[in-house]
C-alpha cells in the first residue's frame, strides 16, 4: 500500500524485567499486567470507574463513568465533582506525608530550597486567598510565565484550587507567543517573574509580558502578579502589577478548595502544530488527574521512599503531569531544577542525582544524546565519575530514543541495573500511553514496548483497517480514555479534524508513524508529516537517524526529505559529531563514511544524498528537533518564520552549508 511506511531497522537485543522488580513493583509481573488489560477489555467503564473511585477524592461522587453520546466530545465521570489541588495537597494532611519533603528545588547557582507537603499547602492557600480577595474565581483563565521554581508549582495549584484554568507558557518564549495565548484564552490574570537564571545569566521575563499586553486585545487582563526571583529592575504599571509576596501577605494559610465538575478545564496547553497557529490543548480535571496519578504509580512504580526527578520544564506537558500533578497526588518527594544540564558543567544531572540520592530519573533523548557527546569529550563529567547507585528506574520522553542512545543510558547512567522506561505519549494524551512497566516488560532498545492497561493502541492504514505486525502505519487509539484531550480551546472543528478524521472510524489519530513487531511491541518511526518518500519507498525519520547515531562518530542526527528530480525525495542528513566540526576534505570523507554506514545498516535506499555538519540541531525548548525548519534549510531557502520558540536559532545558518 502506498501509505505504508517501510520498516528497515533491525534491533534484536532484549533485556528481561529485573527479578527484584517483578516481585516488588506496583504492577508485579506479566500476569498482573495481563489481568488489568483483560479487566479493561471486558468492561472499560467498570475498569475506569473502579480506578476513579479507588484513587481520587470526590466531593460529589460520579454516577456515570463515560458519556459517549456526542463523540469525539467524550465526558468522563461527568456528574462528579472534585478539586485537583485538593487531591494533590489536602489529601496528605493528617497522614505521615504531611511533613514529608514535597519538593527539593535546586536553583541555577546550586542553592537548594525544600518544602514539605504542609508548607506547600500553606503557601498555595495564602496566595489563593490573596487572589480570591482580588476577585478571581472559578471559570477565570490565567497565563503563567514563570521560571522553574517552587513558585511555578504553587501558582499552578493556586489557580486549580480556585477553579481558574491555567495556561503555562515556557519562560523564554517571545512576547508574540505570550500575546497569542493571552488573547486566545482570554486571560484576566498573568503570573510571571522579574527574571530567570539560565547558565549563570539573568534573563528578563516581565518585559515580554508588558510588551505582550501592550500589543492589544488583552483588555481582560486585570493583574500581573510578579514573583521576585532575582530582584532585577522592572517597569511597573501601578494598579495592575502586584508582587506575589504582597498578594499572599497576611492571608490565612487555609483556603478551601473549590469543587469543580470532573470535566472542568484544568488547563490549556499550547502545542505548535506543523501548520497554522498553535493549538490550545484543553484537558479535564478528574480524568486527567486519574491518569497522572496512575501512570506515576504504574510506570514509575511510585514508592513512599522514592526521590523522584523529572527534568522537564513546567511549560511542557511533561512538567504538568510529571511534576505539578502526578508526583504530588502520589505523595512523592521530588527534585526540581532551574537552569540547563550543561551548567556549571555537563555533569550537573549526575551530580544532582548523587547529591539528592535520586531513585527515579526522567529526562529526554535530546539531553541524553548531548550529555553522551559532552562526557566523551570531557571524561571528568562522565556519569561513571559519580555515584549513581541510588537510581532504580530511568525514563525517557519527547522523541524516539535511538537504540544507541538507549544503550548508553542503560549502561552508563543506569549501570545495567535500571530499566529504561521509554514512555510514548503526547500533550494530547495527558499521560503515558505506551511504555514499559518496571516489573513487567522485557525491554528492547528503541521500542516503547506495550500499551498501558485500558489503552487500546493500534496501527492502522488510511482507512482505519488494522495493519499486520511488521508493517508501518498510523498510530491510533481505538477507545477513549479518561486523560484524553477534550477540545482545542475555542475551536471544536479543528479538534475533530486534527484528531478524529472521519475516515479513521472515530479512532484518535496521534500523528505518529509506527509499527508493531512480532511480539506486539510498538516502534515509533517519527511524525507522519516527516515521513520520507524515496523512489516510492516511505521511510520513517527515526530509523535513518538511529542508523546514523549508531556510528561511533555521531552524537545526534536529523533527516528530512528534499524534492529530487530522480528519486522524488532525496534524504538530507544534519549531523552533530561527538568531536569538533570537520572542515574541507575531512568533512567530505566523514560524510562518505556515514553514507556508506547507512547503506550497510539499512540499505542503499536510505543513503543520505546530502550531509551537513553542525554543532547542534534546531530544537524546541522541550528538546524536539524542528524538522520543519530543517526542510526549509535543506531546500536552500531562507527561514522567515518566527523562531523565538527555538532553543538555539543561530544554528540554522551553520546548517545551511552542504559538505
Ligand atoms: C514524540 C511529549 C517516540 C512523538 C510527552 C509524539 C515520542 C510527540 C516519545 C508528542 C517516545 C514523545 N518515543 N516518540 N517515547 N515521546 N514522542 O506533545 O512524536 O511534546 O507524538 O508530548 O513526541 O510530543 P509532546
Amino acid at each position: 500500500m502506498s501509505t505504508q511506511i517501510k520498516s528497515v531497522l533491525v534491533e534484536n537485543r532484549v533485556f528481561p524485567a529485573f527479578p527484584e522488580l517483578v516481585k516488588t513493583a506496583n504492577i508485579a509481573g506479566m500476569e498482573a499486567y495481563k489481568a488489568l488489560v483483560a479487566e479493561a477489555q471486558a468492561s472499560p467503564e467498570g475498569f475506569w470507574g473502579r480506578l476513579a473511585k479507588e484513587n481520587l477524592n470526590w466531593t460529589t461522587p460520579f454516577t456515570q463513568v463515560l458519556d459517549e453520546s456526542n463523540p469525539p466530545f467524550y465526558k468522563w465521570f461527568g456528574d462528579g465533582e472534585l478539586n485537583v489541588s485538593e487531591n494533590c495537597l489536602d489529601r496528605h494532611l493528617g497522614t505521615p506525608t504531611e511533613h514529608k519533603t514535597a519538593i527539593i528545588f535546586e536553583a541555577d547557582n546550586g542553592d537548594v530550597t525544600q518544602v514539605t507537603y504542609r508548607e506547600l499547602y500553606n503557601r498555595v492557600c495564602e496566595f489563593a486567598n490573596g487572589l480570591k480577595a482580588l476577585g478571581y474565581k472559578k471559570g477565570d483563565r490565567a497565563i503563567i510565565y514563570l521560571p522553574m521554581s517552587i513558585e511555578a508549582v504553587v501558582a499552578m495549584h493556586v489557580c486549580v484550587r480556585l477553579g481558574i484554568t491555567h495556561s503555562v507558557v515556557f519562560g523564554g518564549f517571545s512576547s508574540k507567543s505570550i500575546h497569542e495565548r493571552l488573547v486566545d484564552v482570554g486571560a484576566s490574570l498573568v503570573i510571571t517573574a522579574d527574571e530567570q537564571m539560565r547558565g549563570g545569566k539573568a534573563i528578563t521575563l516581565k518585559p515580554a509580558v508588558d510588551e505582550a499586553i501592550s500589543m492589544g486585545g488583552c483588555e481582560a487582563v486585570r493583574h500581573v502578579v510578579v514573583y521576585k526571583r532575582t530582584g532585577g529592575a522592572v517597569n511597573w504599571t501601578e494598579g495592575r502589577d502586584l508582587w506575589m509576596h504582597d498578594v499572599a501577605k497576611g492571608q490565612s494559610a487555609d483556603c478551601p478548595a473549590v469543587p469543580v465538575n470532573a470535566e472542568h478545564p484544568l488547563f490549556i496547553l499550547y502545542t505548535s502544530g506543523s501548520t497554522g497557529k498553535p493549538k490550545g490543548v484543553q484537558h479535564s480535571s478528574a480524568g486527567y488527574l486519574l491518569w497522572a496519578m496512575l501512570t506515576v504509580k504504574w510506570a514509575f512504580d511510585a514508592k513512599p521512599s522514592d526521590v523522584y526527578w523529572c527534568t522537564a520544564d513546567v511549560g511542557w506537558i511533561t512538567g504538568h503531569t510529571y511534576i505539578a500533578y502526578g508526583p504530588l497526588a502520589n505523595g512523592l518527594t521530588q527534585v526540581m531544577f532551574e537552569g540547563v544540564p550543561t551548567y556549571p558543567n555537563a555533569g550537573r544531572f549526575w551530580e544532582m542525582i548523587q547529591r539528592h540520592k535520586v531513585t527515579v530519573f526522567y529526562t529526554a533523548p535530546t539531553a541524553i544524546r548531548s550529555l553522551t557527546k559532552a562526557s566523551e569529550a570531557q571524561p571528568d563529567v562522565h556519569p561513571r565519575k559519580y555515584d549513581l547507585s541510588s537510581l532504580r528506574l530511568i525514563g525517557s520522553v519527547g522523541e524516539p530514543i535511538n537504540p544507541e542512545a538507549w544503550m548508553w543510558y542503560f549502561k552508563e547512567v543506569g549501570g545495567e541495573r535500571c530499566p529504561v522506561l521509554d514512555t510514548w505519549w503526547q500533550t494530547e494524551t495527558g499521560g503515558h500511553m505506551i511504555t514499559p512497566l518496571p516489573g513487567v516488560t522485557p525491554l528492547k532498545p528503541g521500542s516503547c514496548t506495550l500499551p498501558l492497561p485500558g489503552i487500546e493502541a493500534a496501527i492502522v492504514d488510511e482507512a482505519g483497517g488494522d495493519v499486520e505486525n511488521g508493517m508501518g502505519g498510523f498510530l491510533v487509539v481505538k477507545r477513549p480514555w479518561p486523560a484524553m484531550i477534550r477540545n482545542i480551546w475555542g475551536d471544536p472543528e479543528r479538534f475533530k479534524k486534527s484528531y478524529f478524521p472521519p475516515e479513521l472510524k472515530g479512532y484518535y489519530l496521534a500523528g505518529d508513524g509506527a509499527q508493531r513487531d512480532a511480539d506486539g511491541y510498538f516502534w515509533i518511526m517519527g511524525r507522519v508529516d516527516d515521513v520520507l518518500n524515496v523512489s516510492g519507498h516511505r521511510l520513517g525519520t527515526m530509523e535513518v537517524e538511529s542508523a546514523l547515531v549508531s556510528h561511533p562518530l555521531v552524537a545526534e542526527a536529523a533527516v528530512v526529505g528534499r524534492p529530487d528530480d530522480t528519486t522524488g525525495e532525496a534524504i538530507v542528513a544534519f549531523v552533530v559529531l561527538k568531536r569538533d566540526l570537520p572542515e574541507g576534505d575531512e568533512a567530505v570523507q566523514v560524510a562518505k563514511q556515514l553514507r556508506d554506514w547507512v547503506a550497510k545498516e539499512i540499505g542503499p535506499i536510505a543513503k543520505p544524498k546530502d550531509i551537513r555538519f553542525g554543532e547542534n540541531l534546531p530544537k524546541t525548548r522541550s528538546g524536539k528537533i524542528m524538522r520543519r525548519l530543517l526542510r526549509i534549510v535543506a531546500k536552500g531557502e531562507e527561514v522567515t518564520q518566527d523562531v523565538s520558540t527555538l532553543e538555539n536559532p543561530a544554528i540554522l545558518t551553520q546548517l545551511s552549508k552542504s559538505v
